[in-house]
């Protein structure tokens, strides 16, 4: 079991363009550059970006790929909010939230919101001309666990009626979905998730077709993939228990996007990665490999995909709320009475994106 295709890959995006392909170090074990660089992965509408833990790169990749998309509404189900934040560029959100959307469903008095998804050109300027909307997020969404726990308890409860008032609050984020793309005529839908499981997590589970998995080169992002994995597949689990006899619908995995990742620097190491990135490289493969079963095609090689380290662009982008496309290399900011340049790789990494987004869509 090797990385040397993936790897390939990423040399392969720079001599694309430039038509150098078959000079590179790697065009003996892979002529075909189109073969090379198409993953051939079957497209779906809805995706959950989601992995359980912090910190690895959900939110800055999922507002990135919303910008990468047209036709699309992005929905942020994590309480911390930050891609919201993203859209709303840093201002409080107003309007409908994830949370208000879906109370409804688990409280059957209240009243459902008419109107949720809101455009994101209104409140942040690079996304103008764009056909994307969004939902925000809201704190309230820490409570929102344990409101669901207690309306599944009671659904359970209800004589002859427990499996329909279950698979309806199990469903509940689906149909909200399904109400939303029917509105606006859109059928993507990608979801920023929580470091948690529990709650609206869950229930985007049951309304995507699909996970983005981002995983960040350090041994407790491979532990939570793992974990993840063991969730989808461990009947004993919250999301198989939890449905217990009901026919609901289950994700694949898409693509495991292993984040923050480094390059040698060494003269004449091109495209190599450098070793933290190669073990965790290593470690994410071997793990699809052994779970392939629940990946969207049965060859390990189609689903790890490594993004870069943005380096300084990150942070650019992360102050401003500048989606990476936007940026220029050398263009200059002031972070915090700080200047800082967009560093010259922001170029690759645009073109990391531009593979995610062609390989989901
Ligand atoms: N590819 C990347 N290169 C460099 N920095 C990154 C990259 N992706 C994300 N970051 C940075 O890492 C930090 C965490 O990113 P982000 O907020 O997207 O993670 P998250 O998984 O959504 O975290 P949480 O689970 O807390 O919501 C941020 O400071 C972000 O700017
Ligand atoms: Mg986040």
């Amino acid at each position: 079991m090797s990385i040397n295709k993936i790897i390939a890959r990423q040399a392969a995006y720079y001599s694309q363009d430039a038509g150098e392909w078959a000079n590179s170090a790697y065009a003996s074990e892979y002529p075909e550059i189109t073969a090379l660089l198409n993953l051939n992965l079957p497209k779906h509408n809805r995706y959950a970006v989601c992995n359980l833990r912090g910190g690895i790169g959900k939110s800055t990749l999922t507002f990135n790929l919303t910008y990468d998309t047209n036709d699309i509404i992005a929905v942020d189900t994590c309480p911390q909010s930050n891609s919201t934040a993203f859209f709303t560029r840093g201002q409080p959100a107003s309007g409908t939230t994830i949370y208000d959307a879906l109370l409804p469903y688990l409280l059957p008095r209240m009243s459902f919101p008419s109107r949720i998804a809101q455009k994101i050109e209104r409140l942040n300027p690079y996304f103008s001309g764009k056909n994307a909307y969004f939902v925000p997020s809201s704190a309230n969404l820490y409570e929102f666990p344990s409101i669901m726990e207690s309306a599944l308890s009671q659904a359970r409860s209800i004589p002859g009626e427990s499996d329909k008032a279950r698979s309806q609050i199990l469903n509940s984020f689906k149909d909200l979905l399904d109400r939303e793309t029917r509105k606006y005529n859109i059928s993507k839908v990608i979801i920023d998730t929580s470091p948690f499981f529990s709650g609206a997590t869950h229930l985007s589970w049951h309304a995507v077709d699909s996970l983005i998995v981002p995983v960040r080169t350090d041994q407790q992002s491979v532990d939570s993939l793992q974990l993840l994995i063991h969730l989808l597949r461990d009947p004993s689990r919250t999301f198989l228990r939890a449905q217990e006899s009901l026919e609901l619908s289950q994700p694949k995995i898409q693509m495991v996007v292993v984040t923050h990742c480094g390059w040698s620097t060494r003269a004449g190491a091109r495209n190599e990665p450098n070793n933290q990135t190669k073990v965790y490289l290593e470690k994410v493969h071997s793990l699809v490999a052994n779970n392939i079963d629940l990946f969207t095609t049965d060859d390990p090689d189609n689903h790890v995909v490594p993004l870069d380290d943005f380096l300084g662009s990150g942070r650019i982008a992360s102050a401003n709320q500048i989606p990476i496309k936007c940026l220029e290399p050398q263009q200059s900011f002031t972070i915090e009475g700080q200047r800082v340049e967009v560093n010259a790789s922001v170029e690759k990494c645009q073109k990391q994106l531009s593979f995610i987004t062609s390989n989901i869509w």
